[in-house]
């Protein structure tokens, strides 16, 4: 019995209860911003993880055919903008394809030319080092080459919601000795 691997359907569990399911898993909300051929890009995600200290590198999922995604693909480089929790508005401008996404948003172009969002806790220069095709997904890997954060609060998403996160992050302690 032990030896014996989960028998799945060709697409897995049904895809609402995976959703359900998976947006049990709290995250905080990203932008994952660039710039190519002079025309500005950006996406709302969720998918963002820490992969590797040396080097350091971090992934993020993005969709097949999505327009921040090909150009991600085609600039090479980009800006992951972690939102803290005043920035709602902000992922639900870049979760919708139709509208300028940029318009009235405050941001300024890095020494790359890269959209760095302003009023977020942190942000991430990357550079891609690696794609890998992942169902309707790319994995992208990428080195981190420059990275800054603040004291604010997160935005947190969980189970298809925007929260907050109740712990006061300025005066708790990591949970973690090594962590900082
Ligand atoms: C909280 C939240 C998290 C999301 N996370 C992801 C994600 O990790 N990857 C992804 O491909 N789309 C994600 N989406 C959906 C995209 O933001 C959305 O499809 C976007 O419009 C695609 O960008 P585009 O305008 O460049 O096509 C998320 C949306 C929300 C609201």
């Amino acid at each position: 019995m032990e030896n014996r691997t989960p028998s799945v359907n060709e697409d897995g569990v049904e895809a609402l209860l995976f959703r359900k399911t998976t947006g049990c898993f709290a995250t905080g909300v990203a932008i994952v911003t660039t710039k190519v051929q002079g025309r500005l890009e950006g996406m709302t995600v969720n998918s963002l993880a820490s992969v590797s200290l040396r080097p350091t590198l971090i992934l993020v999922c993005l969709a097949q055919g999505a327009r921040t995604t090909q150009a991600v693909e085609r600039r090479g480089c980009f800006i992951v903008n972690i939102l803290c929790e005043e920035q709602a508005w902000l992922s639900n401008r870049f979760s919708r394809p139709a509208e300028d996404h940029y318009a009235g948003v405050d941001f300024v172009l890095n020494e790359y030319g890269l959209p760095v969002l302003r009023g977020c806790i942190a942000h991430l220069v990357c550079r891609v080092e690696n794609i890998l095709a992942a169902g309707d997904h790319l994995i992208v890997v990428a080195k981190v080459c420059h990275a800054e954060f603040t004291g604010a609060a997160p935005l947190i998403f969980f189970r298809g919601a925007y929260a907050r996160a109740e712990m006061n992050v300025k005066q708790e302690p990591p949970v973690a000795d090594w962590y900082w």
